[in-house]
């Protein structure tokens, strides 16, 4: 079953959205299998966005997201990858549609309120940097 790893950001914890943001996987139909609630150091941050270190936003990024804390998760279902990067829409909030996450509850690029993997290696490799394995539970709604 695909899995993909998703955080609500320090700008939509502080604004109250960590109930409205889980609850939209969670009628989805995802399964939550890891959950976590921290402040990422500096050096967890750094290696989660290692891809963006050459861009000019990258040292501003890196300081918001260690600002506070974060919601780490990982979500479980089919096709899981793609569709909640559908349902947390485009970077740029004001490009995001409505119905979205960012479409619906942001403006900004740099507090774009959730991040989500973009493709399979990417969910793998930021699962196997955010949880160890036994902190993820494997379990079946009974429907
Ligand atoms: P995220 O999906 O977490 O992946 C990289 C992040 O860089 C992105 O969301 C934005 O929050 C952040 N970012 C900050 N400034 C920019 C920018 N100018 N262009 C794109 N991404 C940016």
């Amino acid at each position: 079953m695909e899995r993909t790893f998703l955080a609500i950001k320090p700008d939509g914890v502080q604004r109250g959205l960590v109930g409205e943001i889980i609850r939209r996987f969670e009628t989805k139909g995802f399964t939550l299998v890891g959950l976590k609630f921290l402040q990422p150091t500096k050096e967890l941050a750094e290696s989660h966005y290692a891809v963006h270190k050459e861009r000019p936003f990258f040292p501003g990024l890196v300081e918001f997201i260690t600002s506070g804390p974060i919601v780490a998760m990982v979500w479980e279902g089919d096709g899981v990858i793609a569709s909640a990067r559908k349902m947390i829409g485009a970077t740029k909030p004001l490009e995001s549609e409505p119905g979205t996450i960012r479409g619906d509850l942001g403006i900004n690029v740099g507090r774009n309120i959730i991040h989500g993997s973009d493709a399979p290696e990417t969910a793998q490799n930021e699962i196997a940097l955010w949880f160890k394995s036994e902190e993820l539970v494997s379990w079946q709604p009974q429907m």
